[in-house]
């Protein structure tokens, strides 16, 4: 037998999925399309009339680029880059770069970006080491500027010491699925971002 419950003070080592009618919405179309357009609004202000260049990291990314590019109200294009991980997944069944720590470039962008307003943009800040490694790697082709738009942060998850110059929306130490989120590529069609219960046998 399977038991669901939310907000375990520790991670079960089972497997996560679950139907779609048992997940918790933590926050709602409605509020997410409410932030994204703040915070396109913010990012336009910023740039001064400049154009900017969004470079999303797939695929949890690309359904906040998109609804993202389309609140700004400057010129812009956007680009998308992958990463992936080396190692075995961590206990918690979350990525594998969770528990190595090492990240490494799966797809570079297909332009130049010297000399260009660069907005990396991410689904989750979690630990950070994603960001550190993109934020590296994109100042090594000397942008004009590179800031960081997040949608989630989870600051208590933190290994490195990395912030976004743009977040959505601060949240608890919770597994999330939906809005481009994934577990085990699934849920990322989910209009709404929600808690994924842990699920223990017992
Ligand atoms: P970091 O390197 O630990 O900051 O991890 C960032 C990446 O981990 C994000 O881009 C997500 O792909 C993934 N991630 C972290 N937390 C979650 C979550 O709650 N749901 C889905 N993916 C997550």
């Amino acid at each position: 037998m399977l038991r669901i419950h939310f907000n375990a003070p520790t991670r079960s080592k089972g497997v996560r999925c679950c139907p779609m009618n048992a997940l918790r919405v933590l926050l709602s179309r409605e509020q997410i399309a409410s932030r994204v357009a703040e915070m396109g609004k913010q990012i336009t202000a910023d740039s001064s009339g400049e154009s900017v260049i969004l470079v999303g990291v797939l695929k949890g990314a690309a359904i906040f680029l998109s609804d993202l590019v389309r609140t700004m109200n400057v010129d812009s294009t956007f680009e998308f880059i992958a990463v992936a991980s080396y190692g075995t997944p961590a206990p918690d069944n979350r990525r594998a770069w969770d528990s190595t720590g090492v990240v490494r470039l799966a797809k570079d962008v297909d332009q130049p970006l010297r000399g260009k307003n660069v907005v990396l943009v991410e689904d989750i800040l979690d630990t950070g080491l994603t960001l550190t490694f993109l934020k590296r790697l994109l100042l090594g082709h000397e942008p004009k500027t590179l800031r960081v738009a997040v949608l989630l942060d989870k600051p208590s998850r933190r290994k490195l010491a990395i912030s976004a110059d743009y977040v959505g929306f601060t949240i608890p130490d919770e597994f999330v699925v939906g809005y481009g989120m994934d577990y085990a590529e699934r849920y990322r069609n989910l209009p709404d971002i929600c808690v994924l219960p842990e699920v223990s046998p017992s």
